[in-house]
């Protein structure tokens, strides 16, 4: 049998697969990628005590703010907003932003932040739409995080004990 020649229509239709395979291969896998699961870029590890999840796309803080896994929409976030805590007493303790607005927030509301290591929340205030997470680090330390994720803007979850 001869060799069977190809026309130029064909050459094209046949090339243009292949091409069109190289191309489109690593498309669609980047398109796969990016909807994988979240991408973790601080795992947790010895410090990390508790970890506020956002609902919306799953990205992680942990007790003082730092992301500990980016949003499932893969992009890279900041950590959380912190507050300057100040005045820490027997009672109370005074929450403070950049532009000076503040709330008092009273032990008894929050029982938990009596003893080094707790935790607390609180809802929607007059310094934050999203509300507070609170830790206490230490005697002379509370941590006041805003609850507005650094992602789009949904509050975070509570701190929950990992
Ligand atoms: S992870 Fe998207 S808004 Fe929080």
């Amino acid at each position: 049998m001869g060799k069977r020649e190809i026309t130029r229509k064909e050459f094209i239709k046949k090339t243009s697969k292949c091409a069109g395979g190289l191309i489109c291969g690593p498309i669609i896998l980047s398109v796969f990628q990016s909807c994988s699961k979240p991408n973790p870029i601080n795992s947790a590890n010895e410090d990390t005590l508790y970890i506020s999840e956002c609902p919306c796309h799953q990205a992680q803080f942990d007790q003082e703010g730092n992301v500990i896994q980016n949003p499932s929409t893969g992009e890279e976030i900041n950590p959380l907003t912190q507050y300057s805590v100040q005045e820490i007493n027997q009672s109370s303790f005074i929450v403070i932003d950049n532009e000076q607005n503040l709330i008092e927030i009273s032990f008894s509301d929050h029982s938990s932040l009596e003893q080094v290591g707790g935790v607390s929340s609180t809802s929607s205030n007059s310094l934050d739409n999203d509300g507070l997470l609170l830790y206490r680090k230490s005697e002379t330390e509370i941590i006041a995080l805003s609850r507005s994720c650094t992602h789009a803007g949904c509050p975070t979850g509570d701190f929950e004990s990992v």
